[in-house]
Formats: C-alpha cells, structure tokens, sequence
C-alpha cells in the first residue's frame, strides 16, 4: 500500500543523509520530493551573480522582489529554475556552498521560501528536506524525521558526491567546511537548524543507504495506515 497524501519533514545538519534518503523515499512512496536546500542555493547563486555581499540584508530583500525560486519535477528528478533558468549544476559549486548559510539567515529570504514551501506542501503527499521543516514550515507535519551522522561519515560522503562530479575536495578542508556551516545554521536568529521535539532521530553514520530508506518508508507506512491513508 501506497499512502497518499502525507507532509514528511525530513531535517538535519549538513551531509547527514536527507537528500538521497528524501529523493529515494519519496520514490517509493510515490511522493514528490522537496529539497528545500537547493532553493536557498538558488537565491545564493543569484546573490552572488549581482555582486551583493552575502551580509547585505537590504541589498538582498530588494533583489528578492525581481527573484522567483521554483522546483519543477521532471520524472524522477528534481530541477531548480531560478528565475526560469535550470541552474541545478551551478547551486552545487563550492562558491555557492560556501556563501549558502551566510544568505539564508536573513528573515526576508526565509518568508519568500517558506511561503513557497508551504504552498508546495499544501495538498500533501510530500517529502520535504531541509533546517527547519519540522520546526517552521510544517510545524503538523504527519512525520518528522532528524538526521544525523558522525562528522567523518559526513564529509567521506560530501567528498564522494563531489569526486562524482569532477572535484576533488581533501577531507579536512570539507570537514572545516560542514562545521562552519553547521555552527552558522544552528545558531542564527531566524529558523534555526534543530531537532523537533516529536521527530525521531536516526544516526545514519553506519546505516547503508537502504536501511535508512527502509526505516523511514516503514514509520510512513505504519502511520498511512493508522490515519487510513
Ligand atoms: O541541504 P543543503 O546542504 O543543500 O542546504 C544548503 C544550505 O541552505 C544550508 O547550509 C542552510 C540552508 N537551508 C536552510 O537554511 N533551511 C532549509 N530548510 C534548507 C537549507
């Protein structure tokens, strides 16, 4: 049985799992797929394409006012259109990882994708990843999950995804660098990166892919079935 019409949130710190749980997850579920991260990489890509500092939150509120950040499905995949462009390669640059949390802290960037989120999710049947999914942007959400791994895991992880792209990252400059981002994601003002009280917790450090798939597509099961999805 395929339960219909559920919000999973899926939150945690940086290279913890959640975009390849989140995509396979909703693939079996047949649920659409939200990585609500490579939205604000979007709006980062476009603040550093005009040349506004990462800090100049005015700068960045005018800029948003011309700025639309949409997903768009296209069979298994997800792109990210910024302002109508497909720049799903160019949010993964190092440029743009390292800009990323300085960007999303300000307020005005989190309404505009939130509201955004929010109306993607609003008719169920969702997956979403990202810092405050189950905290801020669905608060109800029917499940919620928290990801975490050990640091080392993170960054073998992070330096695999980019090897298969062409870059070769040396391990302690990636462990600096999810550190810092994680220091930044956590301890700003708006929204910050934290557990929900009523999220369940997996440690993927040692978990293969499938098993973290298998013991979130299990929880979503048991609960489609309990509300008769
Ligand atoms: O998941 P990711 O590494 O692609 O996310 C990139 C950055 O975007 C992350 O460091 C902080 C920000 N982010 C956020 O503030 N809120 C979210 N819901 C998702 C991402």
């Amino acid at each position: 049985m395929s339960p219909g019409k559920l919000v999973i949130a899926i939150d945690g710190p940086a290279a913890s799992g959640k975009s390849t749980t989140a995509r396979l997850v909703a693939e079996r579920l047949g649920y659409v797929h939200v990585d609500t991260g490579a939205m604000y990489r979007a709006v980062t890509l476009k603040v550093l394409r005009a040349g506004i500092p990462p800090a100049d939150g005015q700068g960045i509120a005018r800029l948003l006012e011309t700025t639309h950040v949409a997903l768009r499905r296209e069979g298994e995949l997800i792109r990210v259109l910024l302002d109508g462009e497909d720049v799903n390669a160019e949010i993964r640059s190092p440029e743009v990882t390292r800009a990323v949390s300085a960007v999303s802290r300000h307020r005005s960037v989190r309404e505009m994708m939130v509201r955004e989120q929010r109306r993607m999710g609003a008719e169920g049947g969702l997956v979403l990843e990202g810092r405050d999914i189950g905290t801020v942007v669905f608060p109800d959400a029917d499940l919620k999950f928290f990801l975490i791994a050990g640091i080392e895991a993170r960054a073998r992880r992070r330096g695999e995804e980019l090897r298969a792209r062409g870059i070769s990252p040396d391990l302690g400059g990636l462990i600096e660098e999810i550190r810092e981002r994680d220091s930044l994601d956590s301890t700003r003002d708006e929204s910050p990166l934290r557990k929900a009280e009523d999220a369940i917790e997996i440690d993927t450090s040692h978990l293969t892919i499938e098993e973290q798939v298998r013991v979130v597509v299990e929880r979503v099961r048991a609960v489609g079935e309990g509300k008769g999805a």
